[in-house]
């Protein structure tokens, strides 16, 4: 099998970001770059992808883990230079080496093994992306000769004005033959600034008599690099169209794009809308039939179909399949709404579960409770679960009727169909088919289980 190796280089500075954190680990729609840059590197290789990191290096690694090969590049000396770190590992192992460079997001895993099957046609040891736009952004312009394959690239500080005026641009993706790559890498002279340039391996390829191939791309914003935080916002808006694309030819229905912020890594079922001003992000699933929004932030949390999320917030919680929740709903980590669970406004829940059917319309606040199905949570309610230094549980039993501004002092259980009246403070546990009213609560009645009254 031929072995096709992806080497991805992050070993520069990133001054102009003007961080603490290395430039590739800056997050597009709530993803390092670097990793947006790995997936396509990886679709359109074989082997595990190497990443040459010197700058910050250890936080890199530390985010992202190790089912990434490293290549540690200590002084930065040019882009030729630290794809030469990668020899020792990849030399012998990889027949052909893809080198792209890690604060390029968008590019595309198809473009990547177009490259690739490019390269393998190509008799000659290289082939390149180039693209042709009006301003140039510093990059690197692409010299080709009569018969069309490329003579050179020259870096825009020494270039000569007809080269200025070149219109077709290096984007910064290659694929070499791996035996021809090694050995050139070590012809390669330094350049005026001191550093090893990977394009010069053009003119040696061109001096060696050998062909180099260039695609060009038609989707400019394949080609954002990532040098500041102006090209980081473009990055992140080209990314967030092409994301919110996606869903929509998927059959989501998004109302206003331009106001939908979808983070990568998102699934979202067909039928589904999606209203303006909508967050959605981190490893968030939600289901067909939908109505997510308007103004609503949902993050790391799962949602079945047919459910209503309307101006909420919601972290770290499960919807199952019919839930309505909002206006003005937050939903934190652990909460758990099964079907057909009703949550209205002002209402907080955390590590809970709101057991099928539940009610709770109005001003309430669940904390560490287990409440059952059809249950009735009257308005003002609050689970008392918090002593200063424990939380404390509460449970509710089976269409069980909590009355308005009931305070359940936990640890507390509250018996099926059971009852408490409006105010009611409950500091002891209340049998099943009673009612029990007051501060602090006591049983005053039982309740017939057949005639109970609404
Ligand atoms: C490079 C290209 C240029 C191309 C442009 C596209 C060279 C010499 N020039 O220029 O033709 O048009 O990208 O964006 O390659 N890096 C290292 N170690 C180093 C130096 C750089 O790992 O010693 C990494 C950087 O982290 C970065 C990438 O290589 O991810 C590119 O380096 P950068 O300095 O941004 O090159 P450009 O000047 O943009
Ligand atoms: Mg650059």
């Amino acid at each position: 099998m031929t072995r096709i190796t992806a080497v991805l280089l992050a070993a520069g500075q990133g001054t102009r970001m003007k961080s603490n954190l290395p430039k590739v680990l800056h997050p597009v729609c709530g993803r390092p770059m670097v990793l947006h840059a790995l997936e396509a590197a990886r679709a359109a290789s074989t082997e595990t992808p190497v990443l040459v990191v010197g700058v910050g290096a250890d936080e890199v690694r530390s985010r992202l883990g190790e089912n990434v090969r490293y290549a540690v590049q200590e002084r930065q000396l040019g882009t030729a230079h630290a794809v030469m770190q990668a020899e020792a590992l990849l030399k012998g192992q990889s027949d052909y080496v893809l080198v792209t460079y890690a604060d390029m997001p968008l590019l595309r895993a198809e473009t990547l093994r177009r490259l690739v099957e490019t390269q393998q046609a190509n008799r000659g040891p290289m082939t390149m992306l180039t693209v042709v736009y009006e301003d140039p952004r510093g990059f690197g312009r692409v010299l080709r000769k009569p018969d069309g394959t490329v003579s050179a690239i020259v870096e825009e500080y020494v270039a000569t004005p007809e080269q200025l005026a070149v219109k077709e641009l290096n984007v910064g993706a290659y694929c070499f033959r791996a035996d021809w790559l090694w050995d050139a890498l070590h012809r390669i002279p330094m350049s005026p600034k001191g550093e090893y340039y990977l394009t010069d391996t053009v003119e040696l390829a061109v001096r060696d008599g050998l062909p180099v191939q260039a695609i060009v791309l038609d989707d400019l914003t394949e080609t954002i690099g990532v040098n500041t935080r102006v090209h980081l916002a473009e990055a992140e808006a080209a990314m967030r169209r092409r994301i919110n694309e996606m869903h929509m030819l998927n059959g989501v229905t998004l109302i206003d794009p331009d106001t939908t912020y979808i983070e990568a890594g998102v699934t979202i079922g067909a039928d589904t809308v999606i209203w303006p001003n909508t967050y959605i992000q981190g490893q968030t699933s939600i289901g067909h039939g939908c109505s997510i929004g308007p103004n609503t932030h949902i993050r790391a949390s799962k949602i079945g179909d047919r459910c209503t999320v309307f101006f909420s917030v919601m972290e770290g919680a499960w919807l199952e399949n019919d839930v309505e929740m909002g206006p003005f709903a937050r939903l934190r980590k652990g909460a758990h709404l099964c079907d057909h669970v009703h949550m209205g406004n002002f209402g907080e829940v955390k590590d809970s579960t709101l057991g099928p059917g539940v009610k709770m319309g109005h001003f309430s606040y669940i904390g560490n409770a287990q409440i059952g199905p059809n249950v009735n949570i009257g308005a003002g309610t609050i689970t008392c679960n918090y002593d200063g230094e424990k939380k404390h549980p509460t449970e509710i039993g089976e269409g069980a009727f909590i009355g308005s501004d009931t305070m359940l002092v936990a640890p507390v259980r509250v018996g099926e169909y059971a009852r408490t009246g409006a105010g009611a403070v409950v500091t002891k546990d209340i049998p099943p088919d009673s009612l029990a009213v007051g501060v602090p609560a006591r049983v005053i009645r039982t309740l017939q289980r057949n005639n109970r009254d609404e």
